[in-house]
């Protein structure tokens, strides 16, 4: 969805642009294409390594911010942003590099931070938080039908011995799992455990109530999202009335804000599935402030 969520996004070439998820620059360096010399960019990402692919880039419009998209309120002031792009969740450089405990294919140090240095890891969280929390983790982020069987299982294993790498959980949870389906039995818990290990349905949450005053009239955000969650909260972000109970998030139908307008969702075309089977799953969504 690179060239659509960028013709999307772009509605004037010498505005003030944010990418919130720079990751390895794709979107960012094809919004700097567009834009004019007098646009601006600035990049987000958590990730130290997207940090030093950034310092690649050699433009005096473009700034990286090694920060949570969830703060990029604090650098702008009201109505000066023309558009911001947020491409959530993980990386295929993230996922494919074993050291970053992302993936449950190949064994790595069970971490999951898109900032090493910062937060709680996945360790940390499997190996400590009460059976419940566990459950909850998984059904809420995971959809995961057998989420408390797995965190029972986690839970009498580390008493035994604390986990320490992927492999070692990515196999009990294998052991665990009762239903068969086509994706690997470890595929729901590990990307639920990744989105609580960053917190990252409410970083999206505050990043887009605070997004809302410093957007111009005329401004978009394009969200593009792979879990049904995010996808719920750039949709209900922009609603009059919205209500969290927890992590809970209900589906409400309430009047869109009459500030704002929220396209219906725009799906990968078959080419694109084609050549990335990772973007099967995503969807994409246009917010236009008017
Ligand atoms: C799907 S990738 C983005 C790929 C990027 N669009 C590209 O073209 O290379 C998501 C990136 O967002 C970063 N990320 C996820 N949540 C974040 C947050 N709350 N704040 C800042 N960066 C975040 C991750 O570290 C990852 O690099």
């Amino acid at each position: 969805m690179l060239e659509e969520s960028i013709s999307s996004l772009i509605t004037n070439q010498n505005g003030i642009y944010v990418d919130g998820t720079f990751g390895r620059g794709g979107h960012s360096r094809k919004i700097l294409e567009r834009i004019s010399l007098k646009g601006s960019l600035f990049s987000y990402d958590l990730d130290p390594e997207a940090k030093l692919e950034a310092a690649n880039i050699n433009h005096s419009n473009f700034h990286f911010i090694h920060d949570n998209y969830r703060n990029i309120h604090l650098n702008f002031s009201d109505n000066s942003i023309d558009g911001v792009l947020l491409d959530c969740g993980v990386s295929s450089p993230q996922l494919d590099n074993p050291a970053r405990g992302f993936s449950f294919k190949d064994n790595g140090p069970l971490d999951m931070r898109f900032n090493p240095k910062v937060g709680v890891s996945c360790a940390e969280i499997v190996n400590t938080f009460d059976e419940k929390d566990i459950s909850k983790i998984l059904w809420d982020y995971g959809e995961e039908k057998e989420s408390r069987r797995i965190a029972k299982a986690i839970v009498d294993r580390r008493t035994v011995k604390g986990f320490t790498d992927t492999k070692d959980l990515s196999e009990l949870i294998c052991s665990v799992k009762k239903r068969k389906t086509k994706k690997h039995p470890a595929t729901k818990s590990f990307q639920a455990l990744r989105i609580a290990v960053n917190d990252e349905i409410e970083s999206l949450q505050d990043c887009l109530v605070n997004l809302k005053t410093k957007l111009k009239k005329g401004g978009r955000i394009v969200i593009i999202s792979f879990h049904s969650l995010e996808d719920r909260i750039a949709k209900i972000s922009f609603k009059e009335e919205v209500s969290f109970i927890e992590k809970k998030i209900p589906l409400i139908d309430d009047e869109p804000m009459k500030e704002f307008k929220v396209s219906k969702i725009i799906y990968p075309d078959e080419q694109e599935l084609s050549n990335n089977i990772r973007s099967r799953s995503a969807k994409m969504r246009v917010i236009e402030k008017l």
